[in-house]
C-alpha cells in the first residue's frame, strides 16, 4: 500500500505515533555512529574536515527536525557553517572567540562542529524549543538559554564575539527580521560578528520552479516570488503556523535593515555560501 493510502486510512494519533518510532529507529545512535564513520572513510573530506568531524558528537536527537535520516548531509551542514564561519572571520580580521552564540540552535547541528572547533569558547545554545537547548546542554555541554517568540523582548546577560545564525531569517516576517537584527546589534560585543543565512535568488528559482515547495501550498508561491522581486523581501506564513513561515531575502533588502537596526558593517556575503543552498551574511559590530 503506498503512504498517501495509508495516510487515508490511519487516524491521526496512529500516524503521529508511527512518525515518531521512524524517527527514533533512524536516529539510533549505533545508526548515527556508522554514518559518521562512512562519511570519514568516503574520501570526500579534506584533512581538516576529517581532523574536525572526527572530534564531533555523533549522537541525533530523534526529535532533530533538521535530521531527515541521511547523515553524511547532516554532518556535511554542520562542515559547511564551519566554511562559512572561518570565513566571515577571516574578513573581520578576528582571531580569538571566546564568547559564542548559536541562535537557532535547534538540536546542535553546528552546535556540535562549534565545541571541537573553539575548544576554548563558552558557546550558549538559544532556541525557542526548550527541549533542544536541554539537549545542547546535555549532549554538548552548551550553556542554556530560552528564547523567546518576541525577539524585541529578548536579552541575554552576556556579549558575544561570534553569533551564529543559521536558518532563522528564513522563517520571519519583515518585522520580526528587523527586530532580530536590533537583538544582534544589542548582544554583539564591539568589534564582534554575527553570521546569518538567508533564503535568496537560488530559494527563490527553485521554488518556483516547482523543485520544493518548502511546506508552503503551491498556489501561494508564484506571489511570495513576485514580491521578492519586486520589493527585496517575500514572506508567507505557514499554512499550521501563523507568524511562522518561509521568506525570501534580497541582499540590499538586508543590508539596508542591518544599517537600520544599529552599526552593523557588512564584511562577508556569499551567494548559496551554506550547504550550496543559503545566502551567507557577515556583520561586524562597529567598537
Ligand atoms: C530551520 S531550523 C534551524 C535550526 C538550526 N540552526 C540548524 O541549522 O539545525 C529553525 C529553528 O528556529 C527556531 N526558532 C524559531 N523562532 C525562534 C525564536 N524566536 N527564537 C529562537 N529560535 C527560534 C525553531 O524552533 C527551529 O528549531
Amino acid at each position: 500500500m503506498d503512504s498517501s493510502r495509508m495516510k487515508e486510512l490511519l487516524p491521526r494519533s496512529v500516524r503521529r505515533r508511527l512518525g515518531a518510532l521512524r524517527r527514533w529507529l533512524r536516529a539510533r545512535p549505533q545508526r548515527t555512529q556508522r554514518q559518521k564513520e562512512q562519511l570519514l572513510a568516503s574520501g570526500a573530506l579534506s584533512p581538516a574536515e576529517h581532523e574536525l568531524l572526527s572530534r564531533v558528537e555523533s549522537v541525533i536527537s530523534y526529535a532533530d527536525g533538521m535530521y531527515k535520516g541521511d547523515g553524511a548531509h547532516y554532518f556535511n551542514v554542520g562542515l559547511s557553517a564551519i566554511h562559512c564561519i572561518e570565513a566571515a572571520l577571516n574578513a573581520a580580521q578576528i582571531t580569538t572567540v571566546n564568547n559564542i552564540l548559536d541562535l537557532p540552535c535547534g538540536y546542535g547541528r553546528v552546535l556540535r562542529f562549534l565545541v571541537p572547533r573553539f575548544p576554548q569558547a563558552r558557546i550558549t545554545a538559544c532556541e525557542l524549543l526548550p527541549d533542544a537547548v536541554r539537549f545542547c546542554v546535555e549532549q554538548f555541554g552548551a550553556v542554556p538559554a530560552y528564547s523567546s517568540y518576541k525577539l524585541n523582548k529578548l536579552s541575554l546577560d552576556a556579549q558575544f564575539d561570534l553569533i551564529w545564525c543559521g536558518s532563522l531569517i528564513t522563517h520571519l516576517d519583515a518585522p520580526r527580521t528587523l527586530d532580530l537584527l536590533e537583538f544582534f546589534a544589542r548582544q554583539l560585543a564591539p568589534g564582534g560578528l554575527v553570521i546569518c543565512t538567508t533564503h535568496g535568488d537560488f530559494v527563490a528559482e527553485r521554488i518556483l520552479d516547482a523543485a520544493e515547495f518548502y511546506g508552503l501550498p503551491h498556489a501561494s508561491i508564484p506571489a511570495l516570488v513576485a514580491s521578492y522581486r519586486q520589493h527585496g523581501y517575500g514572506y508567507l506564513d505557514y499554512p499550521e503556523a501563523p507568524g511562522y513561515g518561509v521568506s525570501l531575502t534580497a541582499p540590499a533588502w538586508l543590508r539596508t535593515q542591518a544599517r537600520a537596526a544599529g552599526d552593523l558593517r557588512e564584511v562577508y556575503f556569499r551567494a548559496r555560501g551554506w550547504d550550496d543552498h543559503q545566502d551567507v551574511f557577515g556583520f561586524v559590530k562597529e567598537a
